[in-house]
C-alpha cells in the first residue's frame, strides 16, 4: 500500500473557524500521527494525506473510503487488532491502526 501519509496534522484541514477536540496521537502502521477528538479515524488518515487504506482482494488495486457513514466498508482498518470500518470509529489516545494488504 502506498502510504501517502504525510504526516501533517493541516495536510487536508480547514483553517478558521473549525472547532476541534484536544489532539490525540494515534500510530499508523507504528508510525505516530497527530489528530483531534472528535474525528473518526477514516476522517484523521484522510486529513492527513492518505488516499489508499488497503488493497483489493481480487485485483490488488487500491482503496479507500467511499461513503463515509459505515456502508460500504471500503475504509477497513486494523484498529487495535480488529478489523472496522474506520468512519464509524472515533480516534482514540494511542490508538494502534494498521492498513491491510489485502
Ligand atoms: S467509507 Fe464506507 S464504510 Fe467507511
Amino acid at each position: 500500500v502506498a502510504d501517502g501519509i504525510r504526516g501533517a496534522t493541516t495536510a487536508r484541514r480547514i483553517d478558521g473557524a473549525v472547532r476541534r477536540g484536544p489532539p490525540v496521537t494515534i500510530f499508523v502502521d507504528d508510525r505516530p500521527l497527530q489528530c483531534f477528538m472528535g474525528e473518526s479515524v477514516a476522517a484523521a488518515l484522510l486529513a492527513a494525506g492518505a488516499d489508499a487504506f488497503r488493497r483489493s482482494v481480487a485485483r490488488d488495486e487500491p482503496r479507500g473510503p467511499f461513503c463515509l457513514m459505515g456502508v460500504c466498508q471500503e475504509c477497513a482498518l486494523r484498529i487495535d487488532g480488529r478489523v472496522e470500518a474506520s468512519c464509524r470509529v472515533p480516534v482514540g489516545e494511542g490508538m494502534r491502526i494498521e492498513r491491510m494488504r489485502r
